[in-house]
């Protein structure tokens, strides 16, 4: 095994050298890249996960060889991450950014941000958007990537099998419940999609937790950021159901108005500032700096970003509730205080993971994962900004900056995020080279010109609005291009790694590799 240096790829170790697989799965590979294994180099798998590379290849060069090749058995722990991505992608070509975007085409038609006649399309493309695109990823990535970054093994894999057909039953019921409601179907399928969804929630947070609790490995400061989030998980989930009753128990449209007012804000920013901002700064603390080579940062400030994200958003919620229901100017300053704190984390976050400085190791993803912090720092930036614009330009809720403010922060940050994440780990678990693949540059020109568009058009609507209406209407378009454009060339390699596991088992491991 001298042969065998930091440089060679782990396919081709575990081709020449079968027993490899023992060291490298108690390092966590556990199935990643398949029968044939990743296509990335050892030095790259130390890295990530989190070992000394020298270590690791005397740990190989030390394990006795096998004389026959350890049979390959994957199970579905290995690839239960595919379900869920392939659903995240199902919803959001259909009742999500699609549906999105059908709604803005309304929208621009008819000149008006403020249809409440759509509202219930627009909160089930919310839903469908927060629990099936956010949701599906963020779960199928937990179940995969959390085990092999604590060096265990995840805990019931048919447990978390359940929730996947738990959450998409939920959510199918839930898009249903908004459309129907407040007819009494409507209200049958909301309590359903609630007992669904929060019984999937429930139990993949228990089995992430049951799964850390399996490791050894000691307790990581990034951890509490996706603990802290799957906290936000289950509360958002909550908080939803009850907007879902109040809405559909609202006995006039005044009440109707009133109590979206009153919770559609809080419950947004607990579902993105909350659930999502919060695991994608925890896995970006875990995942960017390793990837992409930034090296560690000069000054570890993980403690108090943490706690700048979870008390800027309590902070925010309650100050929003207080304002709208005493009137009290003592309040909004407080709301002020709480988007001053949220561009404090954001800039500390973007310092935290150098993500603007030359990374040693690129490839396709890396553009993704820059501009999605870009477009976090856009959007923070807008974010103090909205008192400010509300009282230039005479509004007590300025809706279109809020709009354009929400976008810049779901589709630029959000979705740009989990494009960039997919694209650079999903062709490591298919064990297929990610150089050798589409460079996606179209999608993600495509994205970034539908969203700049969107956020600068639908601003623009308070001031030109016969010129930004019509065009803003064409922007969701854009998006739904780009995420379909992705969306196959993901949705292959994910079915490219199935092929080659059916055919692992008729063809001998060697035959494969040549
Ligand atoms: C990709 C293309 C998308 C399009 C075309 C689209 C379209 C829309 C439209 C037209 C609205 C109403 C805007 C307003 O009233 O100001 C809206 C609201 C919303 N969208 Fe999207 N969206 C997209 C992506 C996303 C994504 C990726 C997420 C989440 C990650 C998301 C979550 C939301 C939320 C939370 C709201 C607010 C609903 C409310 O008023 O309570 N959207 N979207």
């Amino acid at each position: 095994m001298a042969d065998i240096i930091k440089a060679t790829p782990l396919a081709e170790i575990l081709e020449r050298y079968p027993a490899a697989r023992r060291v490298l799965d108690r390092h966590g590979l556990h199935g990643c890249g398949g029968e044939r294994g990743p296509a990335e180099t050892l030095e790259f798998f130390a890295r990530v996960h989190g070992v000394d590379a020298e270590t690791l290849l005397a740990e190989i060069r030390a394990e006795r060889p096998t004389p026959a090749p350890i049979p390959y058995e994957s199970t579905i722990a290995d690839y239960i991450y595919r379900r869920f991505f392939k659903a995240g992608i199902a919803v959001v070509l259909t009742v999500g950014a699609l549906w999105g975007a059908v709604n803005l085409l309304e929208i621009a038609l008819r000149r008006n941000f403020l249809l409440l006649q759509l509202v219930p399309a627009i909160h089930a493309h919310a839903h469908a958007m927060i629990f099936g695109w956010c949701g599906l990823f963020v779960m199928g990535f937990a179940y995969q990537s959390f085990p092999r970054f604590k060096h265990t093994t995840l805990w019931r894999p048919n447990l978390a099998n359940l929730t996947f057909y738990l959450m998409l039953t939920g959510i199918s019921a839930r898009i249903g419940a908004e459309l129907l409601a407040p007819e009494a179907l409507g209200l049958v399928l909301g309590g359903i999609a609630s007992a669904l969804e929060l019984a999937a929630i429930g139990l993949f947070v228990a089995i992430i937790l049951k799964t850390a609790r399996k490791s050894v490995e000691p307790h990581n400061p990034y951890e509490k950021f996706i603990f802290a989030s799957f906290a936000w998980f289950l509360v958002q989930a909550i908080l939803s159901d009850v907007f879902f009753f109040a809405k559909a128990t609202a006995a006039s449209q005044e009440e109707l108005i009133q109590r979206i007012a009153l919770l559609d804000g809080p419950l947004r920013d607990i579902q993105l500032l909350g659930f999502v901002a919060m695991i994608i700064a925890g896995v970006s603390q875990r995942f960017i700096p390793v990837v992409y080579q930034l090296g560690r940062p000069k000054r570890d400030r993980q403690t108090p970003i943490f706690w700048l994200m979870n008390s800027s958003l309590i902070l925010g919620v309650c100050s929003y509730i207080l304002t709208l229901m005493t009137g009290k100017a003592l309040f909004l300053l407080g709301l002020e205080t709480s988007f001053i704190l949220m561009l404090t984390w954001a800039v500390l976050l973007v310092r935290q993971l150098g993500v603007f400085t030359t990374p040693g190791e690129r490839d396709r993803s890396w553009k993704f994962v820059r501009a999605a912090y870009v477009w976090l720092l856009i959007a923070m930036v807008m974010l103090p900004l909205f008192p400010v614009y509300g009282i230039l330009t005479h509004q007590y809720f300025a809706h279109s900056f809020m709009g354009a403010y929400r976008h810049a922060f779901t589709v630029g940050f959000v979705t740009l995020m989990i494009m960039g994440v997919a694209a650079r780990v999903v062709p490591i678990l298919a064990g297929i080279d990610s150089h050798r693949l589409s460079t996606l540059w179209w999608p993600f020109i495509l994205i970034n010109i539908g969203n700049a568009g969107r956020v600068v058009l639908q601003i623009l609507t308070d001031f030109v609005p016969r010129i930004a209406y019509p065009l803003v209407g064409v922007t969701g378009f854009l998006e739904v291009t780009a995420i379909t454009w992705w969306g196959i060339e993901l949705w292959r390699v994910m079915n490219a790694s199935q092929a080659r596991r059916a055919a692992a088992v008729m063809v001998p491991p060697r035959v494969l590799v040549s």
